[in-house]
């Protein structure tokens, strides 16, 4: 992302920040599959500079995925070797040869899909091996510009004074948007009429029993995303989080929006002192990203089994302590933007076999979503982020 800012900073144009910005997320969202179509045309791909690979990984996703012409993609892929490190020059010719002849038809099973094999699994145990593809296949995908707004007609008209197409997302509130400006500089986004937003996250908030007046506790609720949208709704929002830089943050944002939110900074493993339990809370739990790689394509990278499994360790505390500020009677949504079996219906299963006094309902989402377990999985397509949704109903009487 460093590098992404540095790049666009030198290319002000929009055009060339479109294609710079397409070919670094375009080449990580296809990562696995192109290292997989590169290797079957590379003796020892692991002793190239790291700077060559990155050249090859661009060049391939431009020439196989882009379809950019052969010798207009390989040619400045080629160049950009040419202008590199001296050191690194002699291995211009072999760039050449190699993105002439790189083939998708040499990739085959997981990496086909561009998820690591204890990835690809754990998405076919959740979904199926059809639904599993489809989503890998989804999230290779870029998405538009997704805007919530709490007023959406005069959101899409100060878009289009600006030149900018809106069209309704998915849910209601949701607009797919193309803009000829970056987010910070539209007039909708100063003055506080949108905010980015997947419309599964919105769909999320839709699933909480967070009416007018209602009030709901946002538990993780991170810079503030869904504790907006909830606060739009007119509920009452207290949101909780660990991270006071994030709470900074969420301030911020939420004047810009105009809504009222209280915060308070607390470590969720175990109870908060002072926070009433309520009957509306959310839990949008810490969790793998394993549903946003569309957008975090670079979660490949760095996770791996250990680290779901000490997320999975966490999300059950925080889940503990989520029953323990749901009033009788009230609903509890978990929530993670995860497609591991893991985070989603084992996790549920486990909490309702701890906590007898919880009851799985189905989820009011707004959005097609699978049954899986006790839950519902929103699947990552069509510019959508994937979900597990629990919707926990606790007994009047307990
Ligand atoms: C999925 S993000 C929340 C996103 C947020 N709800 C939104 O919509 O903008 C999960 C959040 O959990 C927070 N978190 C992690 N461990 C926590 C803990 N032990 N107690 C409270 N919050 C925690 C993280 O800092 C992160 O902001």
């Amino acid at each position: 992302v460093p590098s992404l800012r540095l790049a666009l900073r030198a290319h002000p144009e929009r055009e060339a920040r479109a294609f710079v910005t397409d070919v670094c997320y375009g080449a990580l969202r296809w990562r696995i599959t192109l290292e997989g179509a590169l290797a079957a045309r590379l003796e020892a791909p692991e002793r190239l500079p790291n700077r060559v690979r990155d050249v090859l990984l661009a060049g391939a996703y431009e020439r196989l995925v882009r379809g950019t012409p052969d010798h207009a993609a390989v040619h400045a892929w080629v160049e950009a070797v040419n202008r590199g490190p001296p050191r690194e020059r002699p291995l211009a010719g072999l760039v050449n040869a190699v993105l002439r002849r790189v083939d998708l038809a040499d990739v085959q099973g997981d990496a086909a899909l561009s998820l690591p094999p204890f990835l690809a699994s754990r998405f076919r145990v959740l979904l199926g091996a059809d639904d599993a593809a489809r989503a890998a296949h989804g999230m290779r995908q870029p998405a538009p510009l997704w805007l919530t707004a709490s007023d959406p007609e005069r959101a899409a008209a100060s878009l289009a004074a600006q030149g900018a197409r809106a069209r309704p997302g998915p849910v209601p509130g949701s607009l797919a948007v193309q803009a000829p400006l970056p987010l910070e500089r539209l007039a909708a986004f100063e003055h506080g009429l949108v905010q980015p937003q997947n419309p599964a996250s919105l769909a999320v908030v839709a699933a909480c029993a967070a009416g007018p007046g209602e009030r709901t506790l946002d538990l993780c609720g991170g810079n503030g995303v869904k504790a907006a949208a909830l606060a739009a709704r007119g509920a009452e929002v207290t949101s909780v989080e660990i991270d006071p830089e994030k709470v900074e943050a969420a301030k911020r944002n939420l004047r810009r929006l105009g809504v009222a939110v209280t915060h308070r900074v607390a470590d969720l493993r175990t109870l908060p002192a002072g926070i009433d339990p309520a009957a509306s809370v959310l839990l949008d739990a810490p969790c793998s990203g394993t549903g946003t790689l569309r957008a975090h394509p670079e979660i490949t990278l760095r996770l791996s089994e250990a680290a779901l499994a000490e997320l999975t360790r966490l999300q059950a505390a925080l889940l503990d302590t989520a029953a323990g500020l749901t009033a009788p009677g009230g609903l509890l949504v978990y929530a993670v933007c995860s497609l591991t079996p893991e985070e989603g219906p084992e996790q549920v299963e486990a909490f309702v076999n701890r906590h007898p006094e919880f009851e799985p309902v189905k989820p009011n989402l707004p959005l097609p979503a699978r049954d899986v377990g006790p839950g519902a999985v929103i699947v990552p397509l069509e510019g959508l982020d994937g979900f597990f949704v629990a919707a926990l109903r606790r007994a009047a009487d307990t």
